[in-house]
């Protein structure tokens, strides 16, 4: 592709896209094209995203806001060979001081420290010894700083969602096409243990042709977001200010991996309905009294946010997102198939065609021992005690593996940019009385030779 002609080209289409707003009823013609709906579990290569960069061994991180993920993060890439921080940056001065500390204490050199404000972040990426920047930082810094390391020469990797808004996506993807560097979004559910071993099921065939999903977010964070301390505190900002699905890449990220999205199949369209906005205002009565400011701001999310997105290979997706309502933490995952059924909460269950006795679900442990996804068999007592059951390591150690062998990385910019497009989308459809909106090509065609994500080993 003539590179003058493929940049106009995809600025042009970023500007028809947030001119017209992207709001249709028509969507794309479905069908005609090449989707592989079932890939053999060998496939060589995961990615065409930005083009192969050299090995780098060892990798040297410039990590950007230390707060409950951040640390998060850092112990678990303390742990993984040939990691070495070499900066840390947070607008707490404390936070550095305390991560320092720790990093000394693994018998690292102590890392730089940059605590000079919200956008001292631009000093760290303009460190000379840095091969990647991380960031755990509130949503809305993500871009700012994935940005700022690019534009650096570095490599980026951010917490989700990976961008806040459309415009972050596109610039991003444009952003990581012009410099050839790797922006990452960590999404560490992709790399829980149940889902991959779901992933590996579908790879397999054994719930047939994939026609419908669902997935989400529900978790009850009233009492985070109301707790006026600043890690809700800059939640809460977002749910004063934005009505939308604003978390949809816990579910949506391992769902789309097993329907190969951006990887033979795309998201098409989607349209969301919000609930009334009740929870905060309740729970805020409850615990400050009916004249306190917290009762008195109006919140502008609904409870209840229901997004329902269609793939180019017809399937359909519900995404649910739901952070004010008393309720146990679920992100669903349910995946329909020709041949059967599976599921994640409340309970992992599956039925499959011709094996499962009767017409009732059986537990989905029946399974593991044939379907274990083989990174899990591998890893699983080296991800002892990381956070979230040991993904959080896990996702660190493909991370990790990819940068230092110079393959492309599990997940790339353009993974990242369509399933953070749902936020920006679903308020848009919801704004527009639940309108149709379709999804931004992000890869401006090239979904559709892209090779499905392999079963990694380890
Ligand atoms: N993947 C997961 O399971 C998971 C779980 C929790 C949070 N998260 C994500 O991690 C991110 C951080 O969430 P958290 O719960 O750790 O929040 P937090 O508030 O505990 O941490 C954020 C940190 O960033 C710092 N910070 C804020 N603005 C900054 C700036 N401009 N420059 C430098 N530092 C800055 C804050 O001082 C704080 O230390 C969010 O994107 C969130 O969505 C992901």
């Amino acid at each position: 592709v003539n590179k003058n002609t493929h940049w106009s080209e995809c600025s042009r289409q970023r500007r028809d896209f947030l001119r017209l707003g992207a709001v249709s009823g028509l969507g794309l013609a479905l069908g005609k094209v090449n989707l592989r709906t079932s890939v053999a579990a060998d496939n060589p290569e995961t990615s065409l995203g930005p083009p192969s960069v050299p090995p780098i061994d060892p990798v040297r991180i410039g990590f950007v806001g230390v707060g409950s993920m951040g640390n998060d993060h850092l112990n678990s890439l303390l742990r993984i060979e040939g990691v070495e921080i070499r900066a840390v940056c947070d607008i707490v001065e404390a936070r550095v001081a305390r991560v320092q500390e720790m990093i000394v204490k693994a018998g690292q050199p102590k890392p730089k420290g940059y605590s000079g404000g919200e956008r001292d972040f631009e000093r760290l990426c303009r460190q000379e010894d840095i091969d990647l920047v991380f960031t755990a930082t509130p949503w809305e810094w993500h871009a700012p700083v994935c940005l700022a390391a690019m534009a650096n020469g570095k490599h980026a990797a951010a917490e989700v969602p990976l961008a806040a808004t459309l415009e972050e996506c596109w610039q991003l993807v444009e952003t990581a096409e012009k410099t050839g560097r790797h922006c990452v979004m960590m999404e560490n559910c992709c790399y829980d243990r149940t889902e991959l071993m779901i992933l590996n099921m579908v790879r397999k065939g054994l719930l047939g042709e994939l026609l419908h999903a669902e997935c989400g977010y529900l978790h009850d964070t009233r009492a985070l977001l109301l707790s006026g301390a600043s890690r809700g505190a800059w939640r809460l900002a977002h749910a004063v200010k934005r009505n939308g699905d604003l978390y949809p890449t816990h579910g949506l990220g391992p769902v789309a991996q097993c329907m190969n999205i951006n990887r033979g199949n795309q998201f098409v369209r989607l349209a969301s309905m919000g609930s009334q906005s009740r929870g905060l205002t309740l729970f805020a009565e409850k615990r400050f009294g009916p004249d306190s400011p917290q009762t008195r701001q109006p919140y502008a999310l609904s409870d209840v946010v229901t997004t329902l997105i269609q793939t180019a290979a017809g399937q359909t997706i519900t995404v649910n997102y739901n952070t004010s309502s008393p309720r146990p933490y679920s992100r669903e995952i349910l995946v329909q198939g020709t041949q059967g059924i599976v599921r994640k909460y409340p309970e992992e269950k599956i039925y499959i065609e011709g094996r499962t006795k009767g017409d009732d679900w059986e537990p989905l442990a029946a399974y593991r021992a044939e379907y274990e996804h083989p990174l899990w068999k591998a890893v699983a007592e080296r991800a002892k005690g990381a956070g979230h059951g040991g993904t959080d390591f896990i996702e660190n150690l493909r991370l990790i593996q990819c940068l230092r062998t110079g393959s492309a990385t599990d997940w790339d910019v353009y993974d990242a940019a369509a399933w953070s497009a749902v936020l920006g989308l679903s308020e848009k459809s919801i704004a527009g009385g639940s309108a149709v909106v379709d999804f931004p090509d992000f890869t401006h065609g090239r979904w559709k030779d892209r090779l499905p994500l392999r079963i990694v080993p380890a």
